[in-house]
């Protein structure tokens, strides 16, 4: 089994103290993330396209997991789940009609209140990103990479504000939070 992506790790133990216990890794590609989380008690459902779903349907370990679902059934499943992993996912997404199916399942699927943990390839006007990254600002590789300020003016519009991020080698890590309701005024609130 490869290593959980580096946010997964770092992170872990804040969504736990959050009480975000119920996950959705979507694009689980070889379920790294997921079984890792579901090791530390977490309920995680994975979802992917229809192939890789059909592979990882005969590993073993998935009985680790809460469920499994194809990205088709997302926009009607309404797991209301308090967290979603998305890892090198959104960068590979090419059409922007696909980004933004992508983005309306997480929101159909996610608890007011919830968090989205998304990491990508970065792309950093300045800074560390440049050293050693072939592809900085040169090649098509390049134009699926983002900075947080892009995640914000993508996830900000959706509901979600950013709590963190950080850069790492050529990665990008960001923690959101998607508006919750008020009880008594039905506005958007962000609770600390
Ligand atoms: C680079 S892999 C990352 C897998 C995993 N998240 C990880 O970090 O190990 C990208 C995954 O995204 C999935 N994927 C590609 N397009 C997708 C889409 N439109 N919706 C959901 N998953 C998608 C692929 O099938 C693949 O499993």
């Amino acid at each position: 089994m490869t290593q959980a992506a580096k946010s997964i790790t770092l992170y872990s133990n804040f969504f736990r103290h959050r009480e975000a216990s119920v996950v959705l890794d979507y694009g689980a590609g070889k379920l790294r993330n997921a079984l890792y989380l579901a090791g530390r008690g977490f309920a995680v459902y994975a979802a992917d396209l229809p192939e890789q779903v059909s592979r990882f349907r005969s590993c073993p370990a998935i009985n680790l997991l809460a469920g499994v679902l194809e990205v088709g059934d997302l926009p009607a499943s309404r797991l209301n789940v308090d967290l979603v992993l998305s890892t090198y996912v959104f960068n590979i997404i090419t059409e922007v009609a696909e980004r933004q199916r992508y983005l309306d399942n997480i929101v159909a699927n996610l608890r007011p209140g919830g968090y989205l943990l998304i990491e990508l390839r970065c792309r950093r006007a300045h800074g560390e990103c440049g050293n050693g990254c072939p592809d900085y600002f040169k090649s098509q590789e390049c134009a699926k990479t983002y900075s947080h300020e892009e995640l914000d003016r993508i996830l900000i519009p959706c509901g979600f504000r950013r709590l963190s991020h950080y850069y790492r080698h050529q990665a990008l890590a960001a923690i959101y939070q998607l508006a919750g309701y008020s009880r008594y005024q039905h506005e958007l609130i962000f609770r600390p």
